[in-house]
């Protein structure tokens, strides 16, 4: 029987790389996969894929930072599949630039998104989870995606790194609330590397910085070689972690942190 049959799950941020990744490896895993992004067209061609190889699949619109979207998108979860199992708190924007260059709001995109995004999810999530696990031995899980950002400094990414590493002990102080609670609620965090997906394209272009006459993919090879695994990761190497996190397989797990990082931190 697929590890996750019967169990619904909410990833935000599915329209891109790791989102989609994400959601095509927990509907293969059976679990009927909510698809919310900001960006609905991308949400629903993923949906279209996901429906093609594995369980329902739902898009929705959802902007992470809004309170009311959330309470929408939850209730919307409810309405379609009847509870929430899961939820994966992965929608993230980064605005790649050192403190002198980073505006106001861009701070504030950062923080609203990456942090506040996962705070508001979990604070309207948590009602709906609590009860689905009341009822199952299983219980219900939430998985935060943070950064190896989180963990080591990132120069050139001020606002991003603050976000990032609020996330990983955001992420810690209500792993040990829930689980001091008997919600039956696991937390934990994922921290990925370099990941091929549309974000690293920011990344490259700010190293070229002003050597603009540097070619993009001299860039890359120079960033690869930081990687002891000597590549950059892809997303479904995020996914099988955040399926496995989602899982029974993790039941004994509270507040931890997996790095998905080629090495890079270790
Ligand atoms: N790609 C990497 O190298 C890497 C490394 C470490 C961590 N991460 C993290 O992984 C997560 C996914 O990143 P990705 O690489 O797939 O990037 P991506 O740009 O491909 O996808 C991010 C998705 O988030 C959505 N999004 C942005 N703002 C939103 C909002 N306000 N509400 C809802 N959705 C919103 C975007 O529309 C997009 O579909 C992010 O949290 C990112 O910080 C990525």
């Amino acid at each position: 029987m697929p590890s996750l049959e019967k169990r619904v799950a909410l990833v935000t941020g599915a329209g891109g790389g790791i989102g989609a990744a994400i959601c095509h490896r927990l509907s293969k895993e059976g679990a009927f996969v909510v698809a919310a992004d900001l960006n609905f067209d991308n949400a629903s061609k993923v949906a279209e894929q996901v429906r093609q190889v594995g369980a329902g699949c739902l898009p929705i619109q959802l902007d992470v930072t809004d309170q009311l979207q959330w309470r929408s998108a939850v209730a919307e979860t409810l309405r379609v599949a009847g509870g929430l199992d899961i939820l994966v708190n992965n929608a993230g924007v980064a605005h790649i630039k050192p403190l002198e260059a980073v505006s106001v709001d861009e701070w504030n995109a950062d923080i609203n998104v990456n942090l506040n995004g996962a705070f508001l999810g979990i604070k309207e999530s948590l009602n709906a989870m609590r009860e689905r696990a009341e009822r199952s031995p299983s219980g219900a899980s939430i998985i935060n995606i943070a950064s190896v950002s989180a963990l080591v400094g990132s120069p050139g990414m001020p606002a991003y790194s603050a976000s990032k590493g609020g996330l990983r002990l955001f992420s810690k102080a209500v792993a040990l609330d829930f689980a001091k609670r008997r919600y039956g609620i696991r937390v934990n965090s994922v921290y990925p590397g370099l990941i091929d997906t549309s974000l690293t394209t920011p990344l490259f272009e700010s190293m070229r910085g002003a050597n603009s006459s540097k070619d993009i993919e001299a860039i890359r090879a120079e960033m690869i070689e930081k990687y002891p695994i000597g590549r950059i990761g892809r997303p479904e190497e995020v996914a099988g972690v955040v399926c496995f996190l989602a899982g029974e397989d993790s039941s004994y797990m509270i507040g931890a942190e997996l790095v998905v990082d080629g090495g890079l931190t270790a």
